[in-house]
């Protein structure tokens, strides 16, 4: 997606996690506010982590390589797609998920018809919501490319854009 980061800027500087006897590397991070600690494979997935150990099924698998951003979530400020990041990589990092955001910022895009199946609408979200907590980047990109790494398969993305003009309130989309 767009805005993806690098997994190996993710804590460079961090000390290197202790595996357990089982090979299992335990781990700490913020999730939506709270601290969480657990005992990770080192090949797991964040985003299994977060919907089948942390019970926040909000983010969704679409394509599952890093194509799609149904999975986004946002990894110490940027949006990253959790499908790709193995979880002992957010030790120490401050995670927020779609269960974050208030059910309420759904509206404008319910009244746009921005969601048809759904299954992309999570993870439009999550970076919409990240594009209105950094609104400077409208000055230099389109929320259409700013959006580049969310794909839907149903709406054609006007419906994605006109709501998320509404809700952030800065008509750049970039419509051809
Ligand atoms: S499921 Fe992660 S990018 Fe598609
Ligand atoms: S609403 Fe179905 S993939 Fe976007």
């Amino acid at each position: 997606m767009g805005f993806a980061i690098s997994q190996s800027s993710m804590n460079d500087q961090a000390p290197q996690p202790s595996a357990g006897r089982n090979g299992t590397l335990a781990i700490r991070f913020t999730l939506n506010g709270r601290e969480v600690a657990i005992a990770v494979d080192p090949t797991e997935r964040l985003l299994d982590t977060l919907r089948y150990r942390l019970n926040l099924p909000g983010s969704k698998e679409g394509c599952g390589e890093g194509e799609c951003g149904a999975c986004t979530v946002i990894i110490d400020d940027l949006p990253a797609n959790s499908c790709l990041v193995p979880t002992f990589q957010v030790r120490g990092c401050n995670v927020r998920t779609i269960e974050s955001i208030p059910p309420s910022s759904l509206q404008p895009m319910l009244e746009s018809g921005a969601t048809q199946c759904g299954a992309c609408t999570p993870g439009v979200v999550v970076t919409a919501n990240w594009i209105k907590e950094h609104s400077g980047v409208l000055a230099s990109h389109t929320m259409r490319a700013l959006m580049a790494g969310n794909l839907c398969r149903c709406t054609g993305y006007d419906g994605i854009i006109d709501g998320l003009e509404n809700w952030i309130g800065t008509p750049r989309g970039g419509r051809p």
